[in-house]
């Protein structure tokens, strides 16, 4: 994979208008974070073949072979409003999942916060981090690791894990599963910056089989068992227990029972 390559694919204006494509690096988050520090613009994509410290969400660690599927991060500087980073974060996991069933003709769901699972197994993860320059939030890091080439995975995730390519039966070209993801991501975000949440959520709803469900969400603070009721407009999920509505923004979640 080199940056030609992919700027010849693309068909986003705005999202991989810089490339940085690099053979090995610890984490693409951590880098484009640094290029953030260094006023990276709106757009920059920071990709790699191998991540050597690979990050997932909840201080876990982002397992990916090398040159088999895509890692990277996304610089976006949205003005954001309070709350705003939530929708995107359901923006990116939307973006992927209407990319990949775009790709495989494979249904593929969101789960949330931010992944998407391919026949109920995950094929990605998507961490997001804001970035604080001078006190301000100056930009928000999407971290995606999209799983399409691999084909085996590490004891610990084997049961979990899935990819493109094990869901479909065939191999796919990464630049142009990226080039799919971009475009599709960039409808949603402009959706984001122009206030249209609903659609938004009109389309996580239809991928997302969450509603309903009984659910336990591990918050890191607290464990809530419950019934999923909604999707709020700043990327929050509405868990109803015992009699009560209560609103997570991060945690991990296990379905019990649909
Ligand atoms: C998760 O599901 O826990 C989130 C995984 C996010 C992994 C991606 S791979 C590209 C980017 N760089 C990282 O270090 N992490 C994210």
């Amino acid at each position: 994979m080199n940056a030609d390559d992919i700027r010849r694919s693309l068909r986003s204006q705005v999202l991989g208008r810089q490339i940085v494509c690099l053979d090995s690096v610890d984490s693409t988050n951590e880098r484009a974070k640094l290029l953030c520090q260094q006023g990276a613009e709106e757009g920059t994509i920071v990709i790699a073949d191998e991540q050597t410290g690979g990050r997932g969400r909840l201080g876990r660690r982002w397992h990916s072979e090398r040159g088999k599927n895509l890692t990277f991060s996304l610089v976006i500087t949205p003005d954001l409003q309070p709350g705003e980073a939530g929708i995107l974060s359901l923006a990116a996991a939307l973006a992927v999942a209407e990319a990949v069933a775009e790709a495989t003709g494979l249904r593929a769901e969101c789960k949330w916060p931010n992944d998407v699972l391919l026949g109920g197994k995950k094929c990605c993860g998507i961490l997001s981090e804001a970035v604080v320059v001078a006190d301000r939030a100056a930009a928000v890091v999407l971290g995606i690791g999209l799983n399409v080439n691999q084909t085996s995975f590490p004891p610990a995730i084997g049961q979990s894990a899935t990819s493109m390519m094990l869901a479909a039966g065939k191999p796919f070209d990464r630049v142009a599963v990226l080039a799919a993801v971009l475009a599709h991501l960039e409808t949603l975000y402009s959706h984001v910056r122009s206030g249209e949440t609903k659609t938004i959520l009109q389309r996580w709803a239809s991928a997302c089989p969450m509603a309903g469900k009984t659910i336990a969400v591990d918050t890191g603070k607290r464990r809530i068992t419950g019934t999923v009721v909604s999707f709020d407009r700043d990327g929050g999920m509405i868990v109803r227990s015992e009699g009560r509505d209560n609103k997570v923004f991060a945690g991990d979640v296990t379905i019990i029972q649909s």
